[in-house]
């Protein structure tokens, strides 16, 4: 079993210094430093863990299935995120090894359906506008699912048409009809794209250099060009290149510098961006950058990589998830004193999945902080779903033909 970091480490060398120039930021980071304390030093002087940290799987699990059959009232406010919560709920309930029941996923299986507008595009809701967010949330669930009927509720022709009506004459796509263009949009739009089977070369021409046009100075990617690097834009920006195999187009080491460098030396999990505060839904949006990033360093020079790790501190992260990010009630939560949300219980657990397994060609090494019944099961970085999900998904919808709904119409020869 491996040791535990805030066990073995004198780790008051990793809190943060504000120089004797206390600002509003750093004292927000020594006040979550102090709450994280609290936790790590209650393991010390406890006999809490000396078996290692447990999982509370069936907490999570409850509180999964006790949301996704019915939402508190509090959630009204995002009314237009239903395909998200299905999402969210499934995707960490298969994490945890829980499918649904065959009567649960008919019903789901049904609302995504009135989900799905007759223009392609999935709504928040039956009768919303169409927006791709909740367009990927849909088509991710479904794909969980992962049965004939799942996939068949997918219209793809309608898709593709619905994808190709958001991108913009520059290769980016817009969030919804009039709405906004950032990189959210452009990783909606391929990674749905390239799990059902509809791109077509019109439909991402030029996406790849929009893309690039995020990466800032500090090596991340922001949400449109010119402003500030994010873990959340990061992932999208290179997970949506690499699934256009345009990865090549990245500056990796630079990306790596930046990434790397924000995980939180004392807390142990991410930061989102330069000078703000650990949150654990960034162990994936962060931490699902590195098994891309090994994939496409190993791709560019075989010979540097000789590690067996990913290139952050696996255990340091699996720690702060599993002794400061479960709700004892259930869920996991972005740092102490928070409450659990779908959200973050989705993206810690993914994380957590990420830190766990390490996979390189034909080598997968397991890295389990605590009980061995910590194990998560394998995520499929690119998409975020689980691997099997992912491999049965793609080997269903790529022995369909590829809708050809695309019309491009030909430029006029130019008069001379
Ligand atoms: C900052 O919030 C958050 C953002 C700037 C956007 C984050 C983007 C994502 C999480 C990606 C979304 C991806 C898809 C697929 C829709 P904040 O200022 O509250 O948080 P911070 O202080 O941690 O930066
Ligand atoms: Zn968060």
């Amino acid at each position: 079993m491996a040791k535990l970091r805030c066990l073995e480490l004198d780790l008051s060398k990793e809190r943060f210094n504000d120089a004797g120039y206390p600002t509003v930021t750093s004292d927000e980071q020594i006040k979550v430093e102090c709450s994280v304390a609290a936790l790590y030093n209650w393991v010390k002087t406890t006999n809490e863990c000396t078996k290692g940290p447990i999982l509370h799987r069936e907490r999570h699990v409850n509180y999964l299935k006790k949301g996704l059959a019915n939402l508190p009232e509090g959630c009204t406010v995002l009314d237009a995120s239903r395909p998200w919560f299905v999402y969210w709920a499934l995707h960490a309930l298969e994490l945890l090894d829980v499918r649904l029941e065959e009567e649960e996923a008919a019903k789901v299986i049904d609302f995504l359906r009135h989900c799905q507008n007759p223009t392609g595009g999935f709504g928040g809701g039956p009768g919303q506008y169409s927006h791709l967010a909740p367009t990927y949330a849909a088509v991710n669930a479904l794909v969980i699912i992962g049965t004939k009927e799942a996939y068949d509720a997918i219209n793809r022709e309608k898709l593709q048409e619905y994808l190709w009506s958001m991108r913009t004459p520059e290769g980016a796509f817009r969030m919804h009809e009039g709405g906004e263009i950032d990189i959210r949009g452009v990783y909606c739009a391929v990674s749905v794209a390239r799990l059902t089977n509809i791109c077509t070369s019109q439909l991402f021409e030029n996406t790849p250099h929009w893309i690039m046009r995020c990466q800032s100075y500090e090596g991340g990617f922001s949400g449109s060009p010119g402003m500030e690097a994010h873990g959340g834009y990061t992932f999208c920006g290179l997970a949506a290149l690499t699934l256009l195999n345009s990865h090549h187009l990245c500056h990796t080491p630079a990306l790596l510098r930046w990434a790397a460098n924000r995980q939180m030396p004392f807390e142990g999990g991410f930061q989102g961006r330069t000078n703000k505060l650990v949150d654990g839904c960034y162990s994936f949006w962060q931490g699902g950058l590195f098994p891309i990033l090994h994939s496409l360093l190993s791709e560019e020079d075989a010979s540097s990589l000789s590690s067996e790790k990913w290139m952050f501190q696996q255990e340091a992260l699996q720690e702060y998830l599993l002794l400061c990010c479960q709700h004892p009630r259930g869920g996991l939560i972005d740092k102490p004193s928070k409450s659990p949300d779908f959200y973050h219980t989705c993206y810690t657990l993914s994380g957590m999945s990420v830190a766990q397994h390490f996979s390189s060609g034909s080598v997968h090494k397991k890295c389990i902080v605590g009980k061995p019944t910590n194990e998560l099961a394998l995520v499929h970085p690119l998409y975020n779903v689980g691997l099997e999900a992912s491999i049965s998904a793609s080997q269903h919808f790529n022995s369909l033909p590829v809708p050809q709904t695309i019309k491009v119409e030909e430029e006029e020869p130019a008069q001379s």
